[in-house]
């Protein structure tokens, strides 16, 4: 069954704590941490320090999608606020290697994302290291933007090449997630879903995480 992760980037942040138990009581699966530094996208969010006080409501998994430069310099930081995974662009540094590996140290879970323009074959060689791929199905840095069609036959080629060489690794997609594009990304291959606004956005948070299912 494939796994829900909410993003918190649709949340309303004045009561950010109780929109996490919200989606928890809901069904979400992971809670998905939108951290951007307005440099490697064109806006800016929070930092550890705002993960450190919502780890104090919930033991839900805290996925941490950085859209930051040098993502390896918050590593550590990140790790001591209580992520479990951090999920860093390949786009953003010249040492995946060494950020996944910086990651693993930290006992964390490990992912990379791609941005819609970036090749499958940029991380071709860190599939035997990594416990996630995170297909960006929107250019990161806003909620509420228009799911990229043309991202569906990537997620068919990345399952492709995760199934061929025996890796352990989940397929996440991110962007433009409704009750429509989860079929086509649940039929592409992908196991993790996050969806923004879809979620936040709904009456019925509930139905809204089951519709995803
Ligand atoms: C975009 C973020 C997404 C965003 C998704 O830069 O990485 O996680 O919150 O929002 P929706 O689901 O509204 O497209
Ligand atoms: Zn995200």
């Amino acid at each position: 069954m494939v796994k829900i992760a909410p993003s918190i980037l649709s949340a309303d942040f004045a009561v950010l704590g109780e929109d996490i138990k919200k989606i928890e009581a809901a069904g979400a699966d992971w809670v998905h941490i939108d951290v951007m530094d307005g440099v490697f996208v064109p806006n800016l969010t929070f930092g550890a320090p705002v993960v450190k006080m919502v780890r104090k409501v919930t033991d839900m998994f805290f996925d941490c999608h950085l859209m930051v430069e040098n993502p390896e310099k918050y590593v550590a930081d990140f790790k001591k606020a209580g992520a479990d995974q951090i999920c860093f662009h390949i786009e953003a540094t010249k040492h995946a290697h060494r950020c996944v590996q910086m990651i693993k140290a930290e006992g964390m879970k490990a992912g990379i994302a791609l941005n819609p323009s970036t090749s499958l074959t940029t991380i071709e060689e860190m599939l035997p290291y990594v416990d996630m791929i995170l297909i960006m199905t929107v250019n990161p840095g806003f909620g509420g933007q228009s799911f990229i069609e043309t991202m569906l036959p990537k997620i068919k080629r990345l399952r492709q090449m995760i199934d061929e060489g025996g890796y352990n690794v989940e397929i996440q997609v991110d962007g433009g997630v409704n009750d429509k594009t989860s079929k086509l990304c649940k039929e592409a291959g992908a196991t993790v879903l996050v969806a923004g606004s879809y979620v936040y956005g709904a009456e019925d948070v509930k139905a809204a995480i089951a519709s995803l299912k």
